[in-house]
């Protein structure tokens, strides 16, 4: 059994197992209307041995699938939002059991609903997470108390022109991550919310020098 593509666990995922010995495990959250195919390529680009935990979002917006529900662009239904991070993080707890990865080598990549999701997991579960690429990520509510983020590296990829987030929004989520002890490498291009090939790239350098910092091959 190499590969699965299951919908137990409470999340229909795909989960590939590491290559070469790598002790990595990509989580990997998609955009609004993606899949959990969706963000695959670009986790073997990050990590290219890292094994991958990709779930779909449960919550549906017209047929799209999301990770929370939101009122409207950008704003968003936190009670959902909460419980919607708790379940994530509870179906992270169960596939490290199922698959026995690693859970201390877990690394998030998230686009736009997925990082902002990933962001709201680092809040309400700081240990839970050891390092995130967040692409398009804003801020997914204000915490009445900083989690301990210490020494968790942050890798943020913003649009100065992108239509949906604001750059003061992401500036935000960067400091408050910062604030927590995170260490957070934001990065600004000229572009709007789509990703660049040039962002992955950057991630991808950055992610080779991170992973050797907490023993990950
Ligand atoms: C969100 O709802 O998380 C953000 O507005 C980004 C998105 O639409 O995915």
């Amino acid at each position: 059994m190499s590969e699965e593509k299951l919908g137990n666990l409470g999340f229909v995922h795909r989960f590939v197992p590491a290559e070469d010995g790598s002790d990595i495990t990509m989580l990997l959250l998609h955009g609004t209307g993606g899949n959990e195919e969706d963000l695959v390529p670009l986790g073997k680009e990050l990590a290219p041995n890292a094994a991958i935990l990709s779930p779909r979002g449960k919550v549906s917006e017209f047929g799209a699938p999301r990770f929370f529900r939101r009122l409207a662009e950008g704003v968003f239904d936190h009670e959902d939002l909460v419980f919607r991070t708790h379940e994530l993080a509870e179906f992270i707890e169960n596939a490290a059991e199922e698959y026995g990865f690693d859970k201390a080598k877990l690394v998030a990549a998230g686009y736009s609903n997925g990082a902002n999701i990933a962001a709201s997991l680092m809040l309400l579960h700081p240990g839970l997470i050891r390092a995130a690429v967040l692409f398009r990520s804003m801020v997914p509510f204000e915490p009445e108390m900083a989690p301990d983020l210490s020494g968790i590296p942050v890798f943020m990829a913003a649009g100065r022109r992108d239509e949906m987030i604001s750059p003061e929004n992401t500036q935000t989520l960067a400091g408050m991550l910062e604030g927590s002890g995170a260490e957070v490498e934001l990065r600004w291009r000229d572009t709007g919310h789509a990703l660049t090939y040039e962002e992955i790239g950057e991630a991808k350098e950055w992610m080779a020098g991170v992973l050797p910092k907490f023993g990950g091959v």
